[in-house]
């Protein structure tokens, strides 16, 4: 049975990674997608192939960093589908460089890209939603709840969403919105050669072994999985959990054991 069947599902950030894979599992679980992101091109080879499985699709190119895109997104959405039931918030983008080389405009891109692109479509998405008793996802990552040296802006970010959506679920919990938050660890994706470098130039290479991270298909596996359960938050990876329990039990000791992860990486900036 297909038990997204009528339901309408916004993905942010479906370009690429785990957005492109979560429109992928809903859309292949009955779903109607709304694809948002700003590459159209992509957002077509997508649309292009979820087509073949006579999925359905619509395609909205969306900044999610300025705030009339995302109005038109949830505007155009209701346009075509009369109807909003779950808003995946998954736009996002890295960075990587100590604080204190890091040219400041890069703080604002990452929390314009990753806060308030969130905070804006979740503003006009959500009288649509309660309508709906609806959903938001939102995918933050293990840097919502421990900290990351090199990654200050990143980091601040997903705590930022983390409470922006915790919050945003307990004022309507009477009305039935449910929100999810997700907290992926490290994930195959584009998402490290984009980071930005101190300059703010995307830094090219991964400096981590992608191929032993989970896929971006698991991850949205999991995610829609999780959905239908109705779980308020879900957490990757062994490794991610037991990072977040050391760290709210032994902080000092969890600050020391990330350093010392993380200075493993190819050219680590500390
Ligand atoms: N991969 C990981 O290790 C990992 C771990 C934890 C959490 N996450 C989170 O997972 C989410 C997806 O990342 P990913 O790993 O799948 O990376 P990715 O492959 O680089 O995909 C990022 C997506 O975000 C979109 N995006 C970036 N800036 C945007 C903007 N201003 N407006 C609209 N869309 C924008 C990109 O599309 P366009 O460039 O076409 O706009 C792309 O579709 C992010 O929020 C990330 O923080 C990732």
């Amino acid at each position: 049975m297909k038990i997204f069947k009528n339901k309408v599902v916004i993905v942010t950030g479906a370009s690429s990674g785990i957005g492109e894979a979560c429109a992928r599992e809903f859309a292949l679980n009955g779903a109607k997608v709304v694809l948002a992101a700003r590459n159209t091109e992509r957002l077509h080879d997508v649309k292009v192939s979820l087509d073949k499985t006579s999925a359905e699709t619509f395609i909205v190119q969306t900044d999610v960093q300025k705030v009339e895109d995302c109005e038109r997104l949830i505007q155009k959405t209701i346009e075509q589908y009369g109807r909003l039931d779950i808003l995946v918030i998954n736009a996002g983008i890295s960075m990587r460089a100590v604080f204190d080389e890091l040219d400041i405009s890069i703080v604002k891109e990452v929390m314009d890209t990753n806060f308030f692109g969130a905070v804006y479509c979740s503003k006009f998405a959500l009288p649509h939603l309660l309508k709906q008793k609806g959903l938001i996802i939102g995918v933050s990552s293990i840097s919502g709840l421990t900290p990351l040296p090199g990654r200050t802006a990143y980091v601040a970010s997903k705590h930022a969403l983390d409470g922006f959506l915790n919050t945003l679920r307990i004022e309507n919990m009477k009305k039935g919105l449910k929100v999810m938050v997700v907290h992926p660890g490290f994930t195959a994706s584009n998402i490290r050669s984009l980071a930005l470098n101190a300059e703010g130039e995307p830094q090219k290479e991964t400096p981590r072994n992608e191929d032993k991270m989970m896929t971006s298909e698991k991850v949205a596996s999991l995610i829609v999985k999780a959905s239908i359960k109705g779980e308020r938050n879900l957490t990757f990876t062994w490794k991610g959990k037991l990072a977040v329990w050391l760290y709210n039990r032994f902080p000092s000791l969890a600050d020391r054991l990330i350093y010392h992860e993380m200075s493993k990486e190819t050219d680590a900036p500390f």
